[in-house]
C-alpha cells in the first residue's frame, strides 16, 4: 500500500514536472533594463507632462523594461494570436510593411500603422489625433474590434495572472505583483515613451560632424526646406531640446489636406473635430526613420518614397480643404514639378533620417523565446 502511494506520488511530481517544462519553454522571457537616458526625461503626451528626477530613474526602468514584455506579448490579444509588435516592428521603426495591418481574427485594420517615435513629445497621437495620452493609448488597440478584441480592458488582469512570468516584473516596477489596468496602460505608455530616434547621420551632422552627410544628401535638405517648402508642414522643433538637437522633422500638431484624392473616403481629423473644414486633413506624420517605414499615408497607398515625391510633383487634386501652400494664386492645385536630380536629392537626404541604433537595440526586442 504504502508502495503505491509513494509511486503514484513519483508519477505525480514527474507529470507536474513535466506540464511546467513545458510551459516555460513556450514562455521563457530574457528581459533587459531600459536604462533611460541620464537626462531629465519627459513623459511623451501626457497631458501632465513631467521632468523625471535622477533618483527614478531605476523605477520608471523598471515600469518600462515590464512595459516591453506587454507590448510583445500576445496574450493582450483575446486570442492570443496579436501583440503589439506584430503591427508596430522594431526592424521597420516600429511600422508595418503593408498598407493595412492584420488584427487578431485575420480582418484589416481601417489606415496605416504609424511609426512609433515618441521624439516629437506631440499630445497628439494617431493619423486624426484623436488621443493625447500615451498612457491611455493602449486601451484603443486593446480594446478595438479589429486589432486586439479585449472589448472589456478591465478583464485583461485577470487573464495574464496565470502567467507567472509577470510576478517579478510587477513586483520590480510597482513594489507587489498585482497586475492591474492602469499599471498595464503606465508600463506600455512609458515603453513606448523611451522609442525615440535620436541617432541618425542627420543628427551627426548637426552636432558638427560635417562628413555625417554626402553632398547630394545636403542638398536635398535645402531643397526640403526651401525650394519645395516640405519643411513648411514637416517642421523642425526642438533643436538643442531632444538628444540628439538639430531638428525633428516631425510633424507638427497640424492637420492638413495634401489633396491625395479628389473626393474623401476616410474624413481623418474631421471625424474628430466634426468640423467640415477639417474634413480629409491627417496629421503631418514624423518623417524620422520614413525610408523604412514604407508603404505610406494614412492608408499606406503609396509604396516607395519615389511614388511620395510623384505625388507632391505631378499628383495633387484639387480636395475641399487642400492646404493653401498646395494652392496657386487662382486656388487651383499646384504642381511642383520635381526634376528627377531633385527628386533623387530628397530621398538622399529622407534617408539620412534613419536611426539604425533605435532599430536594433536590444532593449527594444521581442523579448520572447519562443520554441
Ligand atoms: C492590428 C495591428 C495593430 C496592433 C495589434 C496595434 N497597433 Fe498600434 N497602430 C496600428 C494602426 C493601424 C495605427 C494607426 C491608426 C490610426 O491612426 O488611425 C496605430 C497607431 C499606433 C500609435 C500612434 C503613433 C503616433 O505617432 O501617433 C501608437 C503609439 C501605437 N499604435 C501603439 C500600439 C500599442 C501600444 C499597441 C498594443 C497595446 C498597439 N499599437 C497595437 C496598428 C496596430
Ligand atoms: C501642406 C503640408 C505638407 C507639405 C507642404 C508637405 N507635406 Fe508631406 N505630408 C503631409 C501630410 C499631412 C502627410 C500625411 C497625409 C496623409 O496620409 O493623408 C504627409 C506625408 C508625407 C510622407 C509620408 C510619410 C508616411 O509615414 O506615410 C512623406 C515621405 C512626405 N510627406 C514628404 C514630403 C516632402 C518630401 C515634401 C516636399 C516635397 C512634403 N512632404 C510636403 C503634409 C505636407
Amino acid at each position: 500500500m504504502k508502495k503505491t502511494i509513494l509511486l503514484s506520488c513519483i508519477v505525480l511530481l514527474v507529470v507536474i514536472a513535466y506540464s511546467c517544462k513545458k510551459n516555460n519553454s513556450t514562455t521563457s522571457i530574457s528581459t533587459v533594463a531600459l536604462n533611460l537616458p541620464q537626462t531629465p526625461y519627459m513623459y511623451y503626451g501626457d497631458s501632465n507632462a513631467i521632468t523625471v528626477m535622477p533618483q527614478y530613474y531605476d523605477s520608471l526602468n523598471n515600469v518600462a523594461t515590464l512595459g516591453r514584455v506587454l507590448f510583445y506579448d500576445g496574450h493582450l490579444s483575446v486570442n492570443n494570436s496579436i501583440s503589439c509588435g506584430s503591427c508596430h516592428k522594431q526592424a521597420i521603426g516600429f511600422s508595418d510593411n503593408v498598407a493595412l495591418s492584420t488584427g487578431f481574427q485575420g480582418q484589416l485594420t481601417k489606415r496605416n500603422s504609424l511609426a512609433i517615435n515618441t521624439i516629437n513629445e506631440s499630445p497628439l497621437l494617431f493619423w486624426d489625433g484623436r488621443e493625447d495620452n500615451v498612457n491611455n493609448l493602449s486601451l484603443r488597440p486593446l480594446s478595438n474590434h479589429v486589432e486586439m478584441g479585449i472589448s472589456d480592458p478591465a478583464t485583461l488582469p485577470a487573464k495574464l495572472a496565470p502567467l507567472t512570468y509577470y510576478n517579478q516584473l510587477f513586483i520590480n516596477a510597482y513594489g507587489d505583483k498585482n497586475i492591474t489596468l492602469d499599471r498595464i496602460t503606465t508600463a506600455i505608455g512609458s515603453f513606448i515613451s523611451s522609442i525615440r530616434s535620436t541617432n541618425t547621420r542627420f543628427d551627426a551632422y548637426n552636432l558638427g560632424n560635417k562628413s555625417a552627410m554626402t553632398a547630394q544628401e545636403l542638398h536635398g535638405f535645402s531643397l526640403f526646406t526651401s525650394k519645395y517648402n516640405c519643411a513648411t508642414c514637416h517642421t523642425s522643433t526642438g533643436g538643442g531640446v531632444v538628444p540628439g538637437g538639430g531638428g525633428g522633422f516631425y510633424g507638427s500638431e497640424s492637420f492638413k489636406d495634401i489633396g491625395l484624392d479628389p473626393n474623401y473616403s476616410d474624413l481623418g481629423r474631421g471625424a474628430i473635430t466634426g468640423l467640415a473644414s477639417d474634413n480629409g486633413t491627417f496629421i503631418v506624420p514624423n518623417l524620422r526613420n520614413v525610408a523604412i517605414t514604407a508603404p505610406y499615408m494614412h492608408d499606406g497607398r503609396y509604396k516607395t518614397l519615389s511614388d511620395v515625391i510623384d505625388h507632391y510633383s505631378h499628383g495633387i487634386a484639387n480636395s475641399q480643404n487642400l492646404d493653401p501652400i498646395l494652392k496657386d494664386a487662382s486656388g487651383n492645385a499646384i504642381s511642383m514639378n520635381i526634376t528627377d536630380e531633385d527628386k533623387q536629392a530628397l530621398i538622399a537626404f529622407l534617408n539620412t533620417l534613419t536611426d539604425y541604433t533605435m532599430i536594433t537595440d536590444p532593449k527594444f526586442s521581442n523579448p520572447f523565446n519562443i520554441n
